[in-house]
């Protein structure tokens, strides 16, 4: 039986975020449409039209109201470029993921090819530094430059280790830590001078974040995630879901490790995670996580904004879990 669970973005249903996203959104537009050429600002605007969550731009407003701030121009500004750089990200994800589709529309180098599918992530890049520097203060502009770096890092990582065997949850922790966790933390660091305060909190979520997709990637299905599930089998990212399941109760899958996969091996090993503990391990794993980030929130004497910062990383567990077929 599949009981409704809501989509966890509708915890940031709160009057001043949604308030602020509108303003953010303008600024999105603005920002990814701002090139001399009209064929880069259609790419760019494309996918930062085509949809998405903006929980990191909505975890820079709900941070600046949780720390006695408003949203301000500097506010809205940083947070636009947290989106921007994620958008960005993306566009470079699915070049080196070989994707054909992100956000329901088709990706940059599915539509422009390779080539212009980099230097158009690199304007997303560049342009968020721009802004940031223009219209946000120097603390700021570094904090997201350093993502940046981070990001860079992290899916280099991810890239260097593809097929490894001898990968452990550690080495996927790292990379995490650094292509997805990174940028989490700083959408809390650009909010307000005090931003430093919620760093944590940003960071383990980010962290749990991604290990759900990851999870989901596993033991979810095309028909209720709304895209391919095994991507990272195919493309050889042993995952920290994966990884864990190895050192418990899955030694056996380690066969399957350090080569391409047939179809049918992806959904013989796909049916054989599912009936292993790696569902509850790493479910149980996300929750120390979220207990670990909710510690790390300061005092928030904002009730609604309260409820969004201690409700977000437990409703994308509980989604997730909702996503899973065992
Ligand atoms: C996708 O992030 C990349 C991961 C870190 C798993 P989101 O799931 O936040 O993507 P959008 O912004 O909603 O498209
Ligand atoms: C997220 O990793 C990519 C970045 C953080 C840049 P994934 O590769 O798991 O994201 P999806 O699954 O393609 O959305
Ligand atoms: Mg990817
Ligand atoms: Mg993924």
């Amino acid at each position: 039986m599949i009981t409704h669970v809501a989509r966890p973005e509708e915890i940031l249903d709160s009057p001043a975020v949604s308030a602020g996203l509108v303003r953010v959104e303008r600024r999105i537009r603005r920002l990814s449409t701002s090139s001399r050429l009209p064929l880069i600002n259609r790419a760019a605007g494309r996918i930062t039209g085509a949809g998405g969550k903006r929980l990191r731009p909505a975890l820079t407003l709900a941070t600046a109201l949780a720390l006695g701030g408003s949203v301000s121009n500097r506010v809205v500004t940083a947070a636009a470029c947290v989106e921007l750089i994620h958008a960005g990200s993306l566009v470079h994800d699915d070049l080196m993921d070989k994707a054909a589709e992100r956000r329901g529309v088709r990706t940059l180098n599915a539509e422009l090819g390779d080539a212009g599918a980099l230097v158009v992530g690199d304007f997303m890049f560049a342009r968020a530094g721009l802004a940031a520097l223009s219209a946000t203060s120097k603390p700021v502009a570094e904090a997201l430059a350093s993502v940046i770096v981070e990001l860079a890092e992290g899916q280099f990582q991810e890239a260097a280790e593809l097929f490894d065997p001898g990968r452990t949850p550690e080495d996927a922790l790292r990379s995490i830590t650094g292509k997805t966790a990174a940028l989490f933390r700083a959408s809390c660091l650009v909010a307000h001078p005090a931003g430093r305060s919620m760093a944590e909190y940003g960071e383990r979520f980010g962290v749990l974040f991604q290990i759900l997709d990851d999870l989901l990637d596993l033991a979810s299905t095309a028909e209720r995630l709304g895209k391919p599930v095994g991507n990272d089998l195919r493309q050889g990212v042993y995952t920290l879901p994966l990884l864990r399941a190895l050192r418990h109760d899955c030694a056996d899958v380690r066969s399957f490790l350090g080569r391409r996969l047939s179809e049918d091996e992806i959904t013989a090993l796909l049916a054989r995670l599912r009936r292993s503990h790696l569902v509850d391990d790493t479910l149980e794993y996300c929750r120390g996580l979220a207990s670990d980030a909710l510690s790390a929130l300061p005092v928030i004497a904002d009730p609604e904004i309260a409820r969004v910062l201690y409700g977000l990383p437990t409703a994308y567990i509980d989604w997730a879990e909702s996503m899973v077929v065992r």
